[in-house]
């Protein structure tokens, strides 16, 4: 039956449109499903005034885990097969981008214990190490904490005086940010040799270390009240201590939203998404559903979709209008789209 239904979608025209949501502060607010949720990718499968299977795939800054096991985990969560070829998070941009350091030595950061290590080789970076391996290699490189059992257990064995890390990615949030704007610094100011001599501010700059950032994020919406500080309050730690120590910005790339090369990407997965339901066609309207002006909206905006802000997650009319004006501002999710199909039919 679902073969039948498959080939029959396959030589049907796709819908007039279709939905990139964003995860944190849309669907979910931290480990909760927002009860619209669940009832909007359920009415997207069919039940809904088109009466057809309106494309979708998510969009989230977030991330720390490979695609597979955060689809796993979503489709628990939402109820709905949700899977890898309509997900996007902050760092599968990289999985494209690893041949150029795919035998180097690399620092990642962020995320739970080896967790991003693991997505890291997943993508092809065969020498991927964290900044814990720093820790249980040489425990004064951060005086006030000792790496702990479970860091120990899983640490890559490795003299870092001796191997010069050639790039850092900061794949997710930083759980350590002292041990990594530590680390950071060591890496950028003895030339990738951790402990090793120091390197002028003038030659850091000229011949930097590549540092890339998959999230810009100042905050996002958890299950707190309040918004909590996100990779992009990293970052500007990083750069303030980097700041102090130099008298100099450090330059780095910038991937995630509402950066064009992310988007330029959620379009051509869209795309694919659409092509693998209906089989052919291009990419129908584009409605972005979002809590954050910054990401969503901004990046929504200028990618000329449709951009629908939502009051579950980071925007708080309290404290004025939206710093990037969307085409439509909803209560939730479930409202977001049901405006949207109304305004399609
Ligand atoms: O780390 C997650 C956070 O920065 C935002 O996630 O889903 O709102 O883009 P999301
Ligand atoms: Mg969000």
């Amino acid at each position: 039956r679902i073969h039948l239904e498959a080939s029959r979608l396959a030589r049907s025209k796709p819908p007039p449109l279709a939905f990139v949501f964003d995860i944190d502060g849309v669907l979910l607010q931290g480990p909760n499903v927002l009860p619209a949720a669940k009832r909007t990718l359920s009415l997207l499968d069919g039940d809904n005034p088109l009466g057809m299977k309106i494309p979708y795939i998510l969009l989230t800054n977030g991330g720390g885990l490979s695609e597979r096991d955060r689809c796993e985990k979503l489709t628990k969560q939402l109820g709905v097969q949700i899977s890898s070829s309509q997900y996007i998070q902050a760092h599968t941009i990289l999985r494209n981008l690893s041949q150029k350091y795919s035998d180097q030595p690399v620092l990642v950061l962020g995320g739970k214990l080896d967790a991003v290590r693991q997505v890291a080789e997943g993508y092809g970076f065969k020498k991927a190490y964290t900044t814990t391996d720093v820790l249980a290699w040489n425990s004064s490189v951060w005086p006030y904490r000792k790496a702990s059992l479970a860091e120990l257990e899983i640490a890559k064995s490795i003299d870092f005086s001796q191997t010069r890390v050639s790039a850092v990615f900061v794949f997710h949030d930083p759980q350590d940010w002292a041990l990594d704007v530590q680390i950071l610094c060591d890496v950028i100011q003895s030339n990738g040799f951790i402990g090793g001599p120091y390197v002028s501010p003038e030659q850091q700059i000229k011949e930097p270390i590549e540092l890339v950032f998959c999230n810009p994020d100042l905050l996002w919406r958890s299950n707190f009240e309040r918004p909590r500080l996100g990779q992009g309050a990293f970052k500007e730690a990083f750069q303030a201590v980097y700041k102090a120590l130099t008298g100099s910005t450090y330059p780095y790339v910038q991937y995630g939203k509402p950066t064009a090369a992310t988007y330029k990407f959620a379009a051509t997965v869209l795309t694919d998404h659409v092509k693998e339901i209906y089989g052919s066609g291009e990419l129908p309207h584009v409605y972005m559903v979002g809590d954050n002006p910054e990401s969503d909206i901004a990046g929504a905006n200028a990618a000329d979709w449709s951009s629908i802000l939502v009051r579950t997650g980071v925007f708080d009319p309290q404290q004025g209008p939206p710093s990037h004006k969307p085409t439509y501002l909803a209560n939730d999710v479930e409202a977001a789209v049901k405006w949207a199909i109304d305004r399609e039919l």
